[in-house]
């Protein structure tokens, strides 16, 4: 276990394991819809990358890259995007793809702007979810796992942009995020 990690939540082949059963269902749910799915950068770049092999309909993928925390411990609640899509999601079924749902601004201000843009249809699918977390209402359409309301790192979520590439996620000591 990376020496910065307090605990494991989440072992690779657990994360492996559920992405696979979320795979499973949103295939049934986008057969014959041709989806596009949306990676929010950078926190779902390697949920994504797992998830779309287990999809297994033709699908779509695009990026779009929003930053709310910046290099801080909470959310500073204005959502900005750093990087657009390449291309216009009008009368598309999109399927936005986080890492996780906290505050829940970053999702609203997505799932806004992609509605706004006229897509068909807007669902939200998010490896992890922080219910305690929430600041506004709003729920993935599915997620992977229920994370108590601690910070967590690896596969993906960083803290000042570290820890993303651990295959494992676990719960950050609070000596690394209080120390500054
Ligand atoms: C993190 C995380 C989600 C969002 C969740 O992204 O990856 O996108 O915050 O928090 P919220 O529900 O409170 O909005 P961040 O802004 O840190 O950018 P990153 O993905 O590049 O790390
Ligand atoms: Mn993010
Ligand atoms: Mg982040």
């Amino acid at each position: 276990m990376q020496k910065d990690l307090e605990s494991i939540l989440f072992d690779e082949e657990q994360i492996q394991q559920r992405i696979q059963e979320l795979g499973k269902q949103l295939a049934v749910e986008y057969n014959e819809k041709n989806p596009l799915f949306i990676c929010v950068l950078k926190g779902a770049v390697l949920f994504m990358a797992d998830l779309i092999k287990r999809v297994d309909v033709p699908l779509e993928i695009d990026f779009m890259a929003t930053s709310s925390y910046g290099d801080a411990s909470k959310s500073s609640g204005v959502v900005r995007i750093l990087k657009d899509l390449d291309r216009p999601v009008e009368g598309r079924h999109v399927v936005i793809v986080e890492d996780i749902v906290d505050s829940g601004l970053t999702l609203r201000y997505l799932r806004e702007t992609l509605l706004h843009r006229k897509a068909a249809s807007v669902k939200i699918v998010s490896l992890f979810d922080k219910p305690e977390g929430r600041q506004v209402d709003i729920e993935p359409d599915w997620f992977g796992f229920r994370v108590p309301n601690a910070f967590i790192v690896g596969y993906g979520l960083d803290y000042a942009e570290r820890y993303r590439n651990l295959p494992y996620v676990g719960i950050l000591k609070a000596e690394i995020y209080q120390e500054s």
